[in-house]
């Protein structure tokens, strides 16, 4: 199980330094981009407040090579997120020119380095520090939905329980989710009403739903067809957009939905 790091520890703010590599020592093929981040240090800010930083970098440095350059040469009070560093945790999600988006995924060649970047936590779950969010109205809704296997049998001795492979394929899609939340913080139902399940959980839902070896299809499908679950849906596909595994979530919901019209999940 890989382990979240907060790139956190400093609360006192250090001197803050500029842009340090000396020109002569710079790596060919580099230039400096200016980073304009969200910073909230709740010690010291009563607001969040945009603070910018020039960063040398190459155009295949990714937007969490760049934070972590701010981080270990200019400030240390820098505070995200990241783990695995090669978009599988899920953990640096985060609004990248007004965009969801994993920081480890993000290519600085794919923005346009001549323009400031701006950069800030994800929207619509509590801020905690700078580019930090409290991820656990997220995790409340994912749990809600029971994403677990449920079956009354017994597995087979020393055997997993097998499925062929069109069953498996029926799901495929919503195996893909890494609960980075990008989805659900793009979504305005969620942005406005705290209480929707939002897209991740759906999503997560829809990946038992149509297991055919989950029992429990009909326990989900009841806890979606409430009124802040998957009706509240307006097909935005900010979420589609927003996925870094590129989920088709806006599908998955709409089958969610099929499947609570007809009182079928196949
Ligand atoms: S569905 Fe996509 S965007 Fe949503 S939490 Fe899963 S991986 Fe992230
Ligand atoms: S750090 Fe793990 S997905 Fe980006």
């Amino acid at each position: 199980m890989s382990t979240v790091t907060i790139e956190a520890a400093q609360t006192r703010v250090p001197e803050r330094t500029t842009e340090t590599t000396a020109v002569e020592d710079a790596p060919p093929g580099s230039f400096v981009i200016t980073l304009i981040i969200r910073r909230y240090i709740p010690e010291l800010d009563d607001e969040p407040r945009w603070e910018d930083f020039d960063v040398r970098v190459l155009p295949t440095d990714r937007i969490l090579d760049a934070l972590h350059k701010i981080k270990w040469e200019q400030d240390g009070s820098l505070t995200f997120r990241r783990s695995c560093a090669h978009g599988i945790c899920g953990s640096d999600a985060m609004r990248i020119n007004g965009r969801n988006r994993l920081a480890c995924k993000t290519l600085i060649k794919d923005l346009d380095p001549s323009k400031p970047i701006y950069v800030e936590a994800l929207k619509g779950l509590p801020l905690e520090k700078d580019l930090v969010v409290d991820m656990e109205p997220f995790f409340e809704a994912y749990r809600q939905v029971q994403p677990f296997l449920i079956a009354s049998s017994a597995p087979p001795a020393r055997r997993e329980r097998t499925q062929s492979p069109v069953a498996r394929e029926r799901f495929d899609d919503t195996t893909k989710c890494i609960l980075c939340a990008a989805c659900t913080s793009s979504c305005p139902v969620f942005w406005t009403d705290g209480q929707y399940f939002g897209p991740a959980a759906i999503v997560n839902a829809h990946r038992f739903i149509f297991d055919d070896r989950d029992e429990a299809s009909q326990v989900r499908l009841d806890i979606l067809n409430d009124k802040e679950g998957v009706w509240r849906c307006r097909t935005t596909f900010n979420c589609s957009e927003a996925c870094p595994r590129g989920i088709e979530i806006t599908k998955a919901i709409q089958e969610v939905k099929q499947a609570l019209l007809t009182g079928k999940a196949s």
